[in-house]
């Protein structure tokens, strides 16, 4: 373990973290993806303090993580062949395989469901925080319901301060946003999330794979895909071809145009897929903080290895074109 060299924490920090995760506390740390909030996933009175500490409703299920193949069993019930496959390929990384549960997951930590969502994140901070706890981690996103997820660990004393009672910093997250949710509990593998791996690079593997319908209010195709998410502050607006609003002053992420003089701060954006997830967060984090008016955001051509970038974008935006 390099822990320190590589992301400056000691083997002293992870323990002192195992331990709080044990002692039922709530530790924030990175994954390659974003900051979560951490929490015993087989303490039901654990879990139900990340609830508490986010302001999240308990009809959300939450991604459970693990450090090792073997401790798949320890949550999942059934391990279908796709999900054999997917996990020697695409583990560790930002995909995320709902299956079966156990009966020992409690049942906050799946809102009811009688299945369990499964991921091992590719962080060393991550993987070695959950060895040494000897536990599955359950952990959302590290922020405030509805609030824009973190991919620093400033981001995460920002938004939660002492709601959550230690802060692993790993430093900045590289994939950026959230990882893939593919659901295998039914017959059709069905994509209940885009991100980190893509849809694309799934089927490759596994075939065909359905997804599930935007929906804005009612019932949820899954619980926990709120329409709105993940949203910054200040009023975000998606735009095509520079059209940004005349008054006010705003900031712009731009793809492509030139855009007209209400614009404060222009940010050119990575105009690759990976590098654009790669930022996102943090340039919205920051801009947020600048108390601007509006953000437009120039919309990237649809394409699919723009399809959680887009998705992202367009949960937090208050109107779209
Ligand atoms: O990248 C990530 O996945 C981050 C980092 C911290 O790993 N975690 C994260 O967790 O985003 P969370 O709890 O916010 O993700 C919840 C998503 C929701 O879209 C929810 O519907 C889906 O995972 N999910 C979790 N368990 C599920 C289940 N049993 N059935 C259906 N969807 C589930
Ligand atoms: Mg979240």
């Amino acid at each position: 373990m390099n822990l320190k060299e590589q992301f400056g924490i000691s083997e002293e920090q992870i323990r002192h973290a195992a331990g709080l995760l044990r002692a039922r506390s709530l530790v924030a740390f990175p994954t390659e993806t974003v900051y979560g909030l951490g929490a015993n996933a087989l303490d039901p009175l654990a879990v139900a303090r990340i609830f508490e500490a986010k302001g999240r409703p308990n009809s959300s299920p939450v991604i459970v993580h693990i450090s090792d193949i073997e401790m798949v069993g320890e949550v999942a019930s059934e391990w279908p062949e796709r999900a054999r496959r997917l996990a020697e390929r695409f583990w560790p990384g930002p995909l995320t395989l709902v299956v079966p549960k156990q009966p020992g997951v409690p049942d906050i930590v799946t809102a009811g469901l009688m299945t369990v969502g499964v991921r091992m994140p590719a962080h060393p901070v991550a993987l070695a925080l959950i060895r040494a706890a000897q536990v599955p981690v359950a952990a959302p996103s590290a922020n405030r319901f509805t609030q824009l997820s973190p991919t620093t660990a400033e981001h995460v004393r920002q938004g939660m301060g002492n709601r959550v009672d230690y802060i692993l910093d790993g430093g900045p997250c590289t994939v950026g946003i959230e990882s893939t949710v593919l659901s295998l509990a039914d017959g059709v593998p069905t994509l209940l999330r885009p991100g980190g791996i893509s849809a694309l690079q799934i089927e490759e593997l596994i075939g065909p794979i359905a997804r599930v319908a935007e929906q804005d209010d009612g019932p949820h195709p899954a619980p926990g895909m709120h329409a709105r998410h993940y949203s910054p502050g200040t009023r975000l607006l998606l735009v095509d071809g520079g059209d940004v609003p005349r008054n006010g002053a705003g900031a712009y992420l731009q793809l492509r145009l030139v855009p007209r003089t209400s614009v404060r701060k222009v940010v050119m954006m990575p105009a690759d897929a990976v590098g654009y997830a790669a930022r996102l967060y943090q340039v919205l984090h920051g801009l947020d903080a600048d108390g601007y008016d509006w953000i437009a955001v120039d919309t990237p051509e649809p394409g699919e290895e723009w399809e959680a970038v887009l998705d992202r974008l367009r949960r937090a935006a208050v109107s779209t074109t």
